[in-house]
């Protein structure tokens, strides 16, 4: 072999089967290959396994899917390059032409996007609720055939807790499936409920470090497998790199979000007995209007609290902009505590009466609680608090 050649034939290097390599290897490669002609045909009539182009699967990314379904309790999963991607492709794929969803004002505004506008272009009807009306979605569901309820719960940033037990017993009812963004309470939550299709951002708790982007879905197998095909074509796929870096931010997953849950818990605690603070959102507060909801359906409580100041706008600025330790920015999940306050979170596709249910005010504070020590955090917004109100 002449050396071009030999530098794109390299050597092959085979590990024997009793000396693996503890941590998974990348596989950063596009196309694989087979030995001949006839294997190769017996793949794609899928009378074998094996994996061919990586937009269609490669073995990193069905190590992650399969680690991420376990999680949520489902058999099916499919990663995609970022969450709305995973959002955007499991409401194509299970939506058509007539069909109706009921979404929620409380959402995450892309999705809203997704529903109003694209869905709408493709002639799919949709009604816009408030997540707490829980009679509203059972009249809806009973007046017009639905195909689809798609929700969040806890909501952003309000932090509503929704009736899972009542909406997913309506949707079943009435024949129409669930899809539920389930970003903010994690894989580990609302497992038992007979919930149709889970969607998450991998950006925030399962990355956890705030340095790369992904989503998933993830259901049954046959939902899964419906939506293969839209999936191929979406070319939403994830690189193999950075599903290697998720599958390695999930291995502290637990350790992470439960020191981000004891944090808030006791930042929750701590705002409650401020004077310069009006109201706290938290659902782990006793007091919380979610609470009971909450305890009951969730294992633990989250990892944002959401806080109206004492003031205005200028107070609420003053106070993002005298924090230390929280930066000022969007998004949730990672290592470190961040800030948003209400002028950087107002829903500018809502109606009036839309925007009372999402209740976002100049004075509402939104923190994403991060690993850090309890007694720090306490401390900066003790003094940022101070400065400010
Ligand atoms: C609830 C929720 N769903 C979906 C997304 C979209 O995720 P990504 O930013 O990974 O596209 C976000 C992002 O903030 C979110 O908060």
């Amino acid at each position: 072999m002449k050396q071009p050649t030999r530098l794109n034939h390299p050597p092959e290097v085979t590990v024997p089967d009793d000396n693996r390599a503890l941590v998974a290897p990348i596989y950063q490669s596009v196309k694989f290959t087979f030995d001949s002609v006839e294997e190769s045909q017996r793949q794609s009539r899928g009378e074998r396994d094996g994996f061919v182009y990586s937009r269609v699967s490669n073995p990193t990314l069905r190590q992650l899917e399969l680690t991420l379904a376990e999680l949520q309790g489902r058999e099916g999963c499919l990663v995609t390059a970022s969450g709305i991607a995973a959002v955007q492709l499991a409401l194509l794929a299970l939506c058509k032409q007539n069909d109706h969803v009921i979404f929620f004002a409380e959402m995450y505004q892309p999705t809203r996007y997704i529903v109003r506008r694209q869905l709408a272009r493709y002639g799919v009807r949709s009604t816009m609720l408030s997540i707490e009306d829980t009679a509203g979605i059972e009249r809806t569901l009973a007046t017009t055939p639905t195909r689809l309820v798609v929700f969040e719960t806890p909501s952003n940033p309000m932090l509503k807790v929704a009736d899972l037990g009542a909406i997913v017993a309506a949707a079943r009812k009435h024949e129409a499936l669930t899809v539920l963004d389930n970003t903010f309470a994690g894989f580990h939550n609302y497992g038992q409920f007979d919930i149709d299709v889970f969607v998450h951002s991998l950006t925030k708790y399962a990355s956890g470090h705030g340095d790369v982007m992904g989503g998933a879905i993830i259901a049954a197998k046959s939902i899964i497998d419906g939506m293969r095909a839209d999936f191929v074509v979406s070319g939403a796929t994830l690189d193999p790199h950075t599903a290697f870096l998720i599958q390695r931010g999930l291995k502290t997953y637990f350790l992470r979000y439960e020191r981000q849950c004891e944090n808030a818990m006791r930042i929750a605690r701590f705002l409650a007995t401020r004077s310069e603070v009006k109201a706290v959102r938290y659902p782990g507060l006793e007091s919380d209007r979610g609470h009971a909801l909450a305890k009951q359906q969730q294992r633990d409580f989250g990892t944002i609290v959401t806080f109206e100041l004492a003031g205005e706008l200028e107070t609420a600025r003053k106070f993002s902009n005298a924090l230390k330790l929280f930066a000022i920015s969007a998004s949730l999940g990672s290592t470190e505590s961040l800030v948003q306050p209400g002028e950087l979170m107002r829903p500018r596709d809502l109606t009036e009466q839309e925007r009372a249910w999402a209740a976002v005010s100049d004075s509402t504070i939104r923190l994403s609680i991060g690993i850090e020590d309890a007694s720090d955090l306490i401390d900066d917004l003790t003094q940022a608090l101070t400065v400010s109100v």
